[in-house]
């Protein structure tokens, strides 16, 4: 990973995170996690360490608090920055977007000014597809015009506006937008995974959370869309492919690729029911499910294309739809009340 020896993960005890930062922990790099532990347990801590056998650095804070933020700068020599917190459920965002605009959008501001004061030039900014909106395609290209729906989605466009002309005038930094698709799955130990406070809003830790026996039957959001199947058609990710594009894009930039900009998905999309059904496959369990009406702002169908990914940072996904469910269920049998 050349002279990118030392990272700072804010949100790296989350989801994506912390299967981010196993990864960058075997490969070498040493790592510094921040995090407010909003949407996160501290106990992930221990199990990235049983997993790596490593010490792991944690600091328990905001990135909204620059003081904290200046001292971490200080007492680490830190050389990027792989900027994973922020809130992200679509619902809330909708009915409390000051919480989101501070902590999505004056969160990361307040994060680059200590980086540039820090003099660090390495920025890897977790974006989200929901940048495009509702296009009038439904593979999604970088070249896709963006235009959100929701205040969730508002934010991540601000925040890749803010690096676009950050870069402008500071042509020496190295900027990574990194635009997921549905990200599933958990790490193939069953140590780490996704573990949702409260109800789950995504579709796979709900169907797990049925599997396990917490929840009673998983809703189907619309059985009436243009599909194949009549439900809803997404581009899930596993986890760990996804944190693998994380370590591919950090090396990516180069003098040649110093503004990145990619989508993280597989291109192939999946419904609902196929979801369900390999699901049942890989667990053995039986999942319950009633078909009700669409979930308002869901879009019938959209997939990444997953192309440039390839081109500029060599790397492409590696599993498939059975992994993506046999983790997410070793994960959850293990865990069934989470960490
Ligand atoms: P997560 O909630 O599991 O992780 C985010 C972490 O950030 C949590 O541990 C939370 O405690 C922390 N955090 C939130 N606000 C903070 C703040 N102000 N200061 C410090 N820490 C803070 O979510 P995730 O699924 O791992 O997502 C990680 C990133 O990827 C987010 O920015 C999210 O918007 C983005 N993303 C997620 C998805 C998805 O479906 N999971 C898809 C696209 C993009
Ligand atoms: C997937 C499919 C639902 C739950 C969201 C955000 C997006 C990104 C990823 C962060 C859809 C259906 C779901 C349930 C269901 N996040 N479903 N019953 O909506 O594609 O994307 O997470 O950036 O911005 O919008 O993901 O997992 O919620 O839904 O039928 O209980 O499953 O209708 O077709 P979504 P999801």
């Amino acid at each position: 990973m050349g002279f990118m020896n030392k990272v700072i993960v804010t949100g790296g005890t989350g989801y994506i995170g912390s299967h981010t930062v196993v990864q960058l922990m075997n490969a070498g790099i040493e790592v510094v996690v921040l995090d407010n532990l909003s949407n996160s347990n501290q106990g992930v801590i221990a199990r990235i360490e049983k997993l790596t056998g490593k010490h792991l650095e944690f600091i328990e804070g905001d990135i909204r608090d620059r003081v904290l933020l200046r001292r971490v700068f200080e007492r680490y020599s830190l050389n990027a920055v792989m900027h994973f917190a922020g809130l992200k459920a679509v619902g809330e965002s909708e009915q409390e977007p000051l919480k989101y605009f501070d902590n999505n959008v004056s969160g990361t501001i307040v994060l680059l000014e200590e980086m540039m004061r820090a003099k660090i030039n390495t920025f890897i900014f977790s974006s989200s597809a929901t940048v495009y909106g509702n296009p009038d395609t439904v593979c999604y290209s970088e070249t896709t015009p963006l235009s959100p729906i929701n205040v969730y989605g508002r934010t991540k466009l601000m925040v890749e506006d803010i690096l676009r002309d950050l870069k402008k005038a500071n042509p020496q930094l190295r900027i990574a937008l990194l635009r997921y698709f549905n990200p599933v799955g958990a790490h193939i130990s069953g140590e780490i995974g996704e573990n949702p406070f409260g109800v789950p809003n995504n579709l796979m830790p709900f169907i797990s959370q049925v599997a396990v026996g917490v929840r009673e039957k998983l809703l189907i959001y619309g059985g009436d869309y243009p599909t194949p199947d009549g439900t809803g058609l997404r581009d899930y990710i596993h986890v760990d492919d996804l944190a693998a594009g994380h370590l591919a894009a950090l090396n990516a930039l180069s003098d040649s690729h110093s503004f990145i900009t990619v989508n993280l998905g597989t291109g192939r999309p999946y419904s609902v029911l196929e979801m369900v059904a390999a699901f049942e496959k890989a667990s053995g369990k039986k999942i319950p499910y009633e078909i009700v009406g669409r979930r308002p702002g869901d879009l019938p169908e959209y997939y990444a294309d997953a192309s440039l990914a390839k081109k500029l940072l060599g790397w492409e996904t590696k599993l498939g739809i059975d992994r993506m469910c046999s983790d997410t269920w070793n994960w959850q049998k293990n865990n069934p009340t989470g960490y």
